[in-house]
C-alpha cells in the first residue's frame, strides 16, 4: 500500500518532469527553427549585398588580373561555329587575344576575316583591343592545335574546340583556378584511365568517358577541347615530346588531347584539376559518340605508356567549384 503510494507520487513527479522536459524541448526546437530561418534570410540578403551573386561585373573585378589569357580555337570547316565561338569569347573579361588554328587547304576567306575582325572589336568589353590571329597550316594534322605560338603574350592558354561554348563566368573561374596552379592543366571535361587486370602479364589500360568518371568518382585527364594550360606546354609538345608520339597522332587522327595530358602529368607528377562549369555544345555530337571510340582511345593510352616507359597519369577526386554557387557546404 505504502509502496504503491510512493510509487504513484514518484510517477507523478516523473511525469511532471517529463512534461516540462518535452515542453522545453519544443520551445528549444521552435527557437532553433527561428534562428535557422533568420540566418537563411540574412544569408540571402548578404549574398546580394556582398556581391556574391553572378554579376559579370563583380566577377571581372575580383578574379581577373591585368594579364589575361589567350583563347586557342581549333576549327575545321565549320565557319558558322567559329563565328559564334569567336564572338562569344570576345565578350569575356580577361581575354587578351584569340588564336585560330586553321588547317584547311584554302586560307580563310576575306569575308570571314572581315566578319571576325568586326565582331571581335564590337563585342570586346570597354573597347579593349583584342588581337585576332590565324595560325595557317598547310598540313592537316591534329598536332597543329598544339604548335608553338611564337608571339603569344600571355602565359595562360585556353584551348577549345570550335563547337563548345562556356559562359564567361565559367571561363573566368577556371582561369582563376589555373592561376593558383599554373603548371597544371585545368579543364571542364574529365576522363579516366584504369587498369584491366586479367589481360596477360603487362598492365592493360582502359580509357573511360563521362560515365566511368561518374561511376568511379575519379578522373586523371581533362580534355584539351576545353582546358587552360601554360604556354610552355606548346613548346614541349612540339619540340620535346618524342616525335613518334606526334607521328602516331597524325596517322591515327586521334588522341592529341591524351598526349597533352600525358605530357603535363609527366612534367608535374600531379593530377589535373576539373572545374565545374556549364557547357553548351553548339555542334553535332562529334567523334566521341561513334562506336569503337573508347577502344581506340584505350589503344592510344597503352601506346603512350609504352613510349614513356611508365604510366604518368595520376588520378584524383578533387573538383573545383565556385563557392559563390554553393551555400551549404
Ligand atoms: C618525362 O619526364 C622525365 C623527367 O622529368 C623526362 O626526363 C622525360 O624526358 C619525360 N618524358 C617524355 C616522353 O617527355
Amino acid at each position: 500500500m505504502r509502496g504503491g503510494f510512493l510509487n504513484r507520487r514518484t510517477l507523478q513527479r516523473f511525469r511532471q518532469v517529463a512534461i516540462s522536459a518535452t515542453g522545453s524541448v519544443k520551445i528549444k526546437l521552435l527557437l532553433c527553427c527561428c534562428i535557422v530561418f533568420t540566418l537563411i534570410v540574412i544569408a540571402g540578403r548578404a549574398a546580394s549585398f556582398m556581391g556574391w551573386t553572378h554579376h559579370q561585373a563583380s566577377v571581372g573585378r575580383f578574379s581577373v588580373p591585368r594579364k589575361g589569357y589567350t583563347v586557342l580555337i581549333n576549327t575545321w570547316k565549320r565557319n558558322d561555329l567559329l563565328k559564334h565561338s569567336v564572338s562569344h569569347y570576345a565578350s569575356c573579361a580577361g581575354l587578351d587575344s584569340i588564336h585560330i588554328v586553321w588547317s584547311e587547304p584554302d586560307p580563310p576567306s576575306d569575308s570571314l576575316l572581315k566578319f571576325l575582325r568586326h565582331v571581335v572589336q564590337s563585342n570586346s568589353r570597354d573597347g579593349r583591343h583584342i588581337e585576332l590571329k590565324f595560325d595557317i597550316n598547310k598540313e592537316d594534322s591534329l598536332n597543329n592545335r598544339f604548335k608553338e605560338i611564337r608571339d603569344v603574350k600571355t602565359d595562360a592558354i585556353f584551348s577549345i574546340d570550335d563547337d563548345v561554348v562556356f559562359p564567361c563566368t565559367s571561363v573566368n573561374f577556371a582561369f582563376s583556378v589555373w592561376q593558383s596552379a599554373p603548371d597544371t592543366m585545368v579543364g571542364f571535361v574529365p576522363r579516366i584511365h584504369w587498369v584491366d587486370q586479367p589481360k596477360g602479364l603487362l598492365d592493360y589500360y582502359n580509357y573511360g568517358g563521362w560515365w566511368s568518371v561518374w561511376w568511379m568518382g575519379r578522373y586523371s585527364m581533362v580534355l584539351s577541347k576545353a582546358a587552360f594550360f601554360h604556354k610552355k606546354y606548346l613548346d614541349l609538345y612540339t619540340n620535346q615530346m618524342p616525335a613518334s608520339i606526334r607521328e602516331y597522332i597524325t596517322k591515327s587522327r586521334n588522341c592529341e588531347d591524351i598526349a597533352m595530358s600525358f605530357l603535363v602529368a609527366n612534367t608535374t607528377g600531379a593530377p589535373p584539376i576539373w572545374v565545374k562549369g556549364k557547357i553548351f555544345e553548339t555542334g553535332s555530337t562529334g567523334i566521341s559518340s561513334l562506336g569503337g571510340h573508347s577502344e581506340r582511345r584505350s589503344q592510344c593510352i597503352n601506346r603512350f605508356v609504352a613510349e614513356y616507359g611508365r604510366m604518368p597519369l595520376v588520378s584524383t577526386s578533387v573538383k573545383a567549384v565556385d563557392s559563390r554557387n554553393i551555400w551549404f557546404w
